[in-house]
């Protein structure tokens, strides 16, 4: 796994140090504080942005339910609550998962360009800040894997297994469903 950018320069530059003049004994340990500090806010701020943009609402099984007591080490692991409308079905997957399999510089660009189906709020992913987004990666990457992967979607009219959320919506209008306009 690459270390986070974060840490890699101090580390680089801690060795690089180290090498310029052997006498100096200083541990490159030396550099760790200031960067574990570094890294500890980025974390810090991944978790409050999580909290508050409630992706654990849907990423995280029962969180809703238990009124968000629910140990971080079950956060965002997927859920197999469906979610179930004209798109079909969804499932809110595992980002435990998702982080674990993408780089930080990866996660930006793939979250700056989201399109999913509902009912991910995709569209606030796109609006967040880099910064937001960036220290959400640190939080769930230092959380660490787990679980398993979410059910897979399903496709329209597929009645999905229990539990799921569904939509009934009116029929869509007759203009719109033979694609002519009807005289009135
Ligand atoms: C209202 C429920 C809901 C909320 C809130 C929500 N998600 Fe999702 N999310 C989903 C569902 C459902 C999917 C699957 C969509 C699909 O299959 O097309 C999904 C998919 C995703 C995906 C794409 C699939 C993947 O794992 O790469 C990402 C990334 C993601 N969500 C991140 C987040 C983050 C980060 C937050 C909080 C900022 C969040 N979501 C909040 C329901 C939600």
């Amino acid at each position: 796994m690459p270390l986070p950018s974060a840490l890699a320069f101090p580390v680089v530059a801690a060795l690089l140090l180290a090498a310029c003049d052997p006498q100096d004994d200083a541990p490159p340990a030396a550099a760790t504080p200031a960067a574990a500090t570094a890294n500890e806010g980025l974390v810090a701020h991944g978790e409050y942005i999580v909290r508050i943009a409630g992706c654990n609402d849907c990423h995280t099984e029962a969180y809703g339910r238990r009124g968000g007591d629910v140990a971080k080490a079950e956060w965002l692991t997927g859920s197999v609550l469906g979610y179930h409308g004209p798109w079909g079905t969804t499932y809110a997957t595992n980002l435990r998962l998702t982080i674990a399999g993408l780089g930080e510089d990866e996660w930006v660009d793939y979250t700056s360009k989201l399109h999913t189906r509902p009912i991910m709020p995709d569209f606030m992913l796109r609006q967040m800040r880099e910064a937001d987004r960036r220290a959400i990666w640190h939080f769930v990457r230092a959380l660490g894997p787990a679980g398993r992967k979410a059910p897979d979607a399903l496709p329209p009219g597929v009645t999905p297994p229990m539990p799921y959320f569904q939509l009934v919506a009116p029929p869509p209008p007759a203009e719109a469903q033979n694609g002519q306009k009807l005289e009135t």
